[in-house]
């Protein structure tokens, strides 16, 4: 988030050091949101993107695998001569194998050959269970160490597979690095829409003094997605949505919306403002687990015409398995501000569509003054269209024209960019900002310990009972999601 002006400053020179640099992740996310930075004069020109591979090949080859990737994922770069040959020119690819301790000594050896300033951002693309021997290995040559440089570590999600787990896999990182130094990503404070929610909340006043139990009936929030869970069984069988996604992008949206206005907006300011809200998340008993949360899986069915199969026909995964693949939740907030307005989170795979917002549904007005014309009064309702179609929307009711009283529904509707194909995508912003020293849009390692406490509770509530109900992929047929918000103005919100 640069903070400084619309026009972004230019980050200083610095080594970008990708490990696991052949990966999926490396090759969607981060080289194309690398190229598009260089595209923008968002990356020093002395900087390097140092790719650690772990075959001789794989070096050789590293040119042409990003240019590859790059003509998939951003081939607006790879169309461009000069922009391509600038780019690669970036590129240096080095063996290493991320137990073996001599590599980390030529790494440090091509670091302090670096010609400009030694600032280098280390990304762990790898799997978790790499971290701690690379953070360690990297304490160990001391290419932690800030003296030359800054020196700053990203990694990626799961942080952990729950509380126990994120604790120790904290305690290990900050044995090598400071906090100061961890750049935690959740790609979904990245996103435009989701940043937006920060400027819409603190920068105008007609709405904090109805963001609140007076005003609002409740809040709903969606992330939807039609995709099932590709080629990740073995990944998602040991996660479900709940690790996936719930814990840490939908509790994110969540204290986005329910935090108070920060000290600032800075990551001290925002943090310490979101975890006050994680830390007032009610902690669900066993017992309110069976009235709170819905746990689904998706079945065979039909996606846009096309046969899909269930989720135990996916591969690497049991087919007996009991892991849900949708997760709806009432959760509510112990504190003055939102006391009693329940926060309804819902998320899922093979679901009809892929759309992500938040609603806020504000409470009936006190009286129908219209009964006698036969209108209805509808809530009022404040929806942020994350993704597609990013933008917002306010539904009034309105005086339908002509000459008697009667109401209509009246949608207030704006697009949150003219032409949302400009718009960065998460990577590049989050990227950008790690180059600037920025860990506002970044999780604090209390945060994410924070997040796994609220869904502790229903882990083991769902542990004691293992069975998970089926619904048709491609349908919003679940079962038992109706009923957690029967009673609320409106019900779940139709996509
Ligand atoms: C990831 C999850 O964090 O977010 C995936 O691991 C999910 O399962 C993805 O598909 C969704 O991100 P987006 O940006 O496509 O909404």
């Amino acid at each position: 988030m640069n903070s400084a002006s619309s026009i972004a400053t230019q980050p200083e020179d610095a080594d970008i050091v990708i490990f696991g640099a052949s990966g999926d992740l490396t090759n969607r996310k981060l080289l194309p949101a690398l190229a598009h930075m260089y595209r923008w004069n968002l990356i020093a020109p002395g900087s390097r993107i140092i790719g650690v591979l772990r075959e001789k090949h794989e070096v050789r080859g590293w040119n042409e695998q990003v240019h590859a990737s790059l003509l998939k994922y951003a081939p607006d770069i790879v169309n461009n001569n000069t922009l391509w040959n600038g780019f690669s020119r970036m590129l240096h690819p080095i063996q290493g194998d991320l137990e073996d301790e001599s590599f980390y000594q030529r790494l440090s050896d091509v670091v302090e050959d670096s010609n400009t300033a030694m600032n280098v951002l280390f990304y762990f693309a790898i799997p978790p269970a790499y971290y701690h021997v690379t953070s360690r290995n990297l304490h160990a040559v001391r290419l932690t160490d800030e003296e030359k440089g800054w020196r700053r570590l990203v990694i990626e999600k799961p942080f952990g597979m729950d509380l126990d787990s994120a604790r120790h896999l904290n305690r290990c990182l900050l044995s090598y690095f400071d906090e100061a130094q961890i750049y935690r990503i959740d790609h979904y404070l990245g996103k435009e829409s989701v940043q937006n929610l920060l400027a819409f909340r603190f920068a105008n006043a007609v709405f904090e003094p109805l963001w609140n139990r007076n005003y609002i009936d409740h809040v709903q929030i969606t992330v939807a997605e039609s995709i099932g869970i590709e080629y990740r069984g073995g990944y998602y069988e040991k996660s479900g949505a709940l690790r996936d996604m719930v814990q840490n992008h939908l509790l994110q949206l969540l204290a986005l919306v329910a935090m108070e206005p920060p000290a600032e907006i800075s990551a001290t300011g925002v943090r310490n403002e979101k975890i006050q809200v994680l830390q007032s998340i009610h902690r669900m008993t066993p017992e309110e687990v069976k009235t709170h949360a819905v746990r689904a899986q998706y079945g065979a069915g039909m996606l846009d015409d096309e046969p899909v199969k269930g989720y135990r026909w996916e591969k690497d995964v049991a087919r007996d398995s009991n892991t849900e693949t949708f997760v709806a939740l009432k959760m509510y907030i112990d504190n003055w501000r939102w006391q009693g307005v329940p926060f309804f989170l819902r998320t899922g795979k093979r679901l009809p569509s892929r759309v992500s917002e938040i609603a806020i549904r504000f409470r009936q007005a006190p009286l129908n003054m219209f009964k006698h014309t036969a209108s209805t009064i509808e809530p009022n309702e404040l929806v942020f269209r994350l993704q597609p179609n990013e933008g917002m929307s306010l539904s009034l009711n309105a005086k339908q024209p002509g000459l008697t009283m009667h109401l209509h529904p009246l949608q207030l509707d704006a697009p949150y960019a003219e032409d949302s194909s400009n718009m960065p995508e998460a990577y590049e912003t989050l990227l950008y900002d790690v180059l600037l020293g920025d860990a506002t849009l970044f999780n604090r390692g209390d945060e994410v310990e924070e997040a796994w406490k609220v869904v502790t509770p229903i882990m083991e509530a769902w542990q004691e009972n293992h069975k998970v109900t089926l619904y048709p992929a491609a349908t919003w047929d679940i079962p038992g999601m109706d009923e957690l918000i029967a009673g609320h103005e409106g019900g779940w919100r139709q996509l």
